[in-house]
């Protein structure tokens, strides 16, 4: 997507610059605009972990990009290239547990690296894969978002002409939070791109304000109508008539359609079904773990320190750099779970790079037969 003018990926290459692994560093943004630069795997675990860069897609191409500077690295030091990426894979497996994008994308790296003798090939092969896992990931959004606009366009065509749809989403699943186009939004700038006007309730999403921060910020540089809405006025907005439509991206889904996603989401998916709002989730075939099939008992749910819950970051005016005030008493205990799982049967439907899909297993199985 474009930042003033210039299309950028959330992750990419440099080869003119060798091979260089440059991120947009997302713990700044609104304030501030940093690209900065990955040279190991260590600093790929590194910008996981401390959320230098976030969300399922992101996180799985940093995990491919980071698994090549792990081969690169331990070219040329006489030791055994495939023993030493096993261990950077779990490395970067443990920098956080729910996105499973990011086991996958390391997975993937180990099979294809796997297949290939010598070292050099090795390398190259890493690399080649590091650049295919990033380009998948922002062609299959981009499919998402064809697929997501003609829910929208139904929309749009039963409310008549100048009426806005009514999009609500909850925390980072735009362009930010993949590659490139994201996955709950692709729906809305595909839309909005086709002249169909939208508008969209953002979830602010504490502790951590994805959306406050990152989701207002991706959707106004694209100049899509937005309003930032604290986390519980969802339930208003919907009971009020002024919802037409949830989209929401998830970190991991079941093979049974159990969604994980951004803590909040099952409330909001509880309100939307009792005010008959279609509850949407969005995500590309990189974010369903195939091996599991009850989200609430076997999805691992990432327990973060207490500090982003008490501790809040802003600016203090226009363009002043960013500070961090107290919440809460000093030594008060707050504890901050990530995730929530959406079991499959409030979930209206899944939009994938293959098409719509109902929320279960025979749905998914229509469109991923196989897996
Ligand atoms: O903790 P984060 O910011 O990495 O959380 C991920 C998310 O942004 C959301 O849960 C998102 O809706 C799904 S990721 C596409």
């Amino acid at each position: 997507m474009k930042v003033d003018g210039k299309h950028y990926r959330t992750v990419w290459i440099d080869p003119k610059d060798g091979d260089v692994v440059r991120i947009i560093d997302q713990r700044k943004l609104p304030f501030e605009f940093v690209v900065e630069e990955l040279r190991s795997v260590e600093d790929a675990a590194v910008a996981i972990r401390e959320m230098h860069v976030r969300g399922a897609g992101c996180i799985g191409a940093t995990a491919g990009f980071g698994m090549f500077l792990a081969a690169r690295e331990s070219a040329g030091t006489g030791g055994d290239l495939m023993a030493r990426m096993r261990d950077a894979g779990e490395i970067l497996k443990a920098t956080r547990p729910t996105a499973v994008n990011l086991a996958w994308a390391v997975e993937r790296q180990l099979r294809v690296v796997g297949e290939e003798e010598g070292e050099d090939v090795r390398v190259q092969a890493a690399r080649a894969t590091a650049q295919e896992i990033a380009d998948e990931d922002a062609e299959w959004c981009r499919r998402i978002g064809e697929h997501g606009l003609d829910l929208i366009r139904e929309i749009a065509a039963r409310k008549g002409e100048n009426a806005p749809v009514q999009v609500l989403t909850h925390c980072n699943a735009g362009w930010l939070a993949f590659v490139d186009h994201g996955s709950a939004t692709a729906p809305i700038y595909a839309a909005h791109d086709a002249g169909i006007p939208v508008h969209v309730w953002v979830d602010e999403t504490r502790p951590r304000n994805q959306g406050a921060r990152l989701t207002a910020w991706e959707l106004g540089k694209h100049g899509v109508p937005h309003t930032v809405v604290v986390d519980n006025a969802g339930g208003h907005l919907m009971q009020t008539g002024q919802v037409d439509l949830m989209i929401t991206g998830t970190d991991r889904t079941t093979r049974t359609g159990d969604v994980a996603n951004k803590i909040g989401t099952y409330l909001k998916a509880l309100a939307a079904r009792d005010n008959g709002v279609p509850f949407y989730v969005a995500l590309p075939s990189s974010t369903f773990d195939w091996k599991r099939r009850d989200g609430l008992r076997e999805i691992t749910i990432e327990e973060r320190g207490g500090e982003e819950v008490s501790v809040i970051g802003g600016s203090p005016g226009r363009g002043e750099a960013e500070v961090e005030v107290r919440l809460t008493p000093e030594g008060t205990v707050a504890a901050n779970y990530g995730f929530d799982v959406t079991p499959a049967r409030l979930v209206t439907g899944l939009i994938t790079e293959r098409g719509i899909c109902e929320a279960s297993e025979a749905g998914i199985q229509a469109l991923y037969p196989g897996f």
